[in-house]
């Protein structure tokens, strides 16, 4: 079976085409950068394709002979026009090839930016698109909006669609954020730190993830439909108590009830996310015991790594 992953070059993408050439699959990568693929490239199963998919000529010339497609380019911009025009854009340049060659399955990777802000616990599938309350409403209305193309495309062309939601995602070596560098800078340098009483959130291992991604891979019941995905659920305090620990900083932590927090914006809100649907049609099973010790291994490299800058 071909697949193609557009974005593979990325930090999810890359695990996922990893975890494909561990299958036995054939991989095209289409993307900007080689980015994390180093390590990959001349692998006899890899084929990578420098481009954008704003370049309609070349997605059409990547889609060639492609079973399954997994979506994860996306640039973030922070402009509408340029979010519309490449991320957008790019998506129904994807969607267009998909269709035009008869590509059996098309997979998304969304963000629960989509939802806006919690407005109920835990977010089901059925959370309404809040995208104007979004701490970064340009990309909720960018993730909101693939959304319904991908379900239009189901409608009028009957391409197969899956797209799956988590939070925060991370690997076995390394979470990626610029709040949690901040956070690791400020108790490596001894600082106070100030941590909110109760936003917590769902993060989710690649490892999980690319579990997801196998069993609905060609599965009709995964057809026309979105799923949530996480690992386990982790508050701030005791993430940053736990940043605090490992890194042997004399860092204090302060307690701020969450109605008076006017520290970082990703420190707020409970985004606890149900995979109750991704369990019960999927057979989704996250094994949290595991994703923890994945966690607090990444984290100490990830504090090493800092440490040393
Ligand atoms: N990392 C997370 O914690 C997280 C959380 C929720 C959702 N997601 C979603 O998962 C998807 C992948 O995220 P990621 O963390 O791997 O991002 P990433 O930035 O590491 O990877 C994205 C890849 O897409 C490529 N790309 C961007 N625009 C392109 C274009 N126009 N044409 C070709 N390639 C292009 C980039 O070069 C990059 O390699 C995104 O849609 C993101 O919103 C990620």
């Amino acid at each position: 079976m071909k697949f193609l992953v557009t974005g593979g070059a990325g930090f999810v993408g890359s695990y996922l085409v990893e975890s494909l050439l561990d299958r036995g699959s054939e991989v095209r990568v289409l993307d900007r950068v080689i980015g994390e693929l180093e390590t990959l490239k001349g692998h006899p199963k890899l084929e990578i394709v420098t481009g954008d998919s704003q370049d309609r000529e070349m997605v059409n010339s990547a889609m060639k002979g492609v079973d399954v497609v997994y979506h994860l380019a996306w640039s973030f911009p922070s402009r509408p026009a340029d979010a519309f025009k490449i991320d957008v854009g790019g998506y129904i340049n994807v969607l267009e090839a998909a269709s035009a060659s008869h590509v059996k399955h098309f997979l998304f990777l969304s963000s629960s930016v989509v939802y806006g802000e919690p407005a109920c616990r835990p977010i089901d599938e059925s959370h309404p698109h809040l995208t104007e309350k979004s701490r970064d409403p340009l990309h909720a209305l960018t993730k909101a909006t693939v959304h319904k193309l991908s379900s239009l495309y189901y409608t009028l062309y009957k391409l197969p669609y899956t797209i799956f939601i988590f939070w925060w995602g991370y690997g076995n070596k390394h979470i990626p954020g610029r709040t949690l560098r901040e956070l690791i800078d400020s108790a490596l340098k001894g600082e106070a730190i100030k941590a909110p009483e109760k936003a917590s959130g769902s993060v989710a291992y690649l490892g999980d993830i690319a579990k997801a991604f196998e069993i609905a891979t060609l599965n009709e019941k995964a057809y026309g439909q979105e799923f949530n995905l996480s690992s386990f659920q982790i508050k701030w305090r005791d993430l940053i108590e736990l940043i605090v620990k490992l890194a042997d900083s004399p860092s204090k932590v302060e307690i701020v009830p969450d109605e008076r927090w006017d520290g970082h914006g990703f420190l707020t809100g409970l985004w606890e996310i149900s995979t109750k649907k991704a369990e019960e049609i999927l057979g989704y099973r996250s094994n949290p015991e595991k994703a923890r010790e994945v966690f607090t291994q990444a984290l100490k490299l990830d504090i090493a790594v800092r440490k040393k800058l």
